[in-house]
């Protein structure tokens, strides 16, 4: 992450492995994403047509969209799996003493 760039306070708990929760920060909905014990943020739109990605199936470190199935890499927002041809919106999480922080 770039020098400068903020990180903020995650108002809710990393959920079970698996699970997917969104939270809002500024107005804007992010999901925070359990793959296999390692937290993953990402904007809660998927790149296919904007849909929320809560509830979505997590393999391995990829995200399946529960509107179409389409799949993306949790790691770099990459497109796996079609309808997503474009990148997710991807952001770091950090552990910051009991909470966890987004970028
Ligand atoms: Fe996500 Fe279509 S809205 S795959």
């Amino acid at each position: 992450m770039p020098d400068g760039e903020r990180w903020v306070d995650i108002p809710v708990g990393l959920p079970e492995e698996g699970g997917t929760v969104v939270f809002e920060i500024d107005g804007r909905a992010l999901l925070l994403c359990n793959a296999g014990g390692t937290p993953y943020g990402v904007t809660d739109e998927c790149p296919h047509v904007r849909a929320s990605l809560e509830g979505g199936v997590i393999r391995g470190t990829t995200l399946e969209c529960p509107l179409h199935g389409g799949r993306f890499d949790l790691r770099d927002g990459a497109p796996v799996k079609l309808p997503i041809r474009r990148a997710a919106a991807c952001h770091a999480v950090r552990r910051a003493g009991e909470r966890w922080q987004v970028a």
